[in-house]
């Protein structure tokens, strides 16, 4: 079985993330993905509040949070292209509603961004936010303490 490993972010990981975000950007920049939100990454890495998954010595998928006791947020979340479909992004997901969960956040909130992901945080047992979709359109979505 692959080996994995669940890091707290550093700057330098930071960079890994940003370079193959960079990559995936240039390979399809009308696909959109994280690169455009590479200096949020990194303030994030130097704040405590970015996570990364390693499969072996591979960083396969990160995530952004805000650390918060009545609403904590997921802001980004991403498993590299190429490692998805095998439970990675079910694995991270789960430990980052744990840590947010025990640092007291009564809810947990996500923005669904791409859309297409609105299935996989329904999944995880995210509802309907009692807001309205974000201006983008995009789905909100919220993780309630008792139901995680
Ligand atoms: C969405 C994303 C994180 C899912 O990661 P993943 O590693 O492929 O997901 P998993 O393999 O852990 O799947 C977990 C479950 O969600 C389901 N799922 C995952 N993506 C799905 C999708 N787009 N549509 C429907 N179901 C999906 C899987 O079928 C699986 O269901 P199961 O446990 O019943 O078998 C990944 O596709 C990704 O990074 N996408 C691009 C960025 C993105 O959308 N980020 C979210 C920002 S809010």
């Amino acid at each position: 079985m692959i080996e994995t490993n669940i890091t707290a972010g550093t700057p330098a990981q930071a960079e890994t993330v940003v370079r193959w975000l960079k990559k995936e950007w240039a390979g399809d920049p009308d696909a959109g993905g994280f690169y455009h939100n590479r200096s949020i990454i990194r303030q994030a890495a130097r704040s405590g509040e970015m996570t990364c998954l390693y499969a072996s010595r591979t960083i396969v998928g990160f995530s952004v949070f805000t650390l918060g006791q009545s609403r904590a947020k997921i802001d980004i979340f991403e498993i590299r292209p190429g490692y998805r479909g095998r439970g990675f992004g079910r694995y991270l997901a789960a430990h980052i509603l744990r840590m947010l969960l025990s640092h007291g956040a009564a809810r947990i909130e996500v923005e669904c961004a791409p859309r297409s992901s609105e299935p996989f945080w329904r999944k995880l047992g995210f509802v309907d936010h009692e807001e309205r979709p974000s201006g983008w359109g995009n789905p909100k979505l919220v993780l309630a303490s008792q139901a995680a």
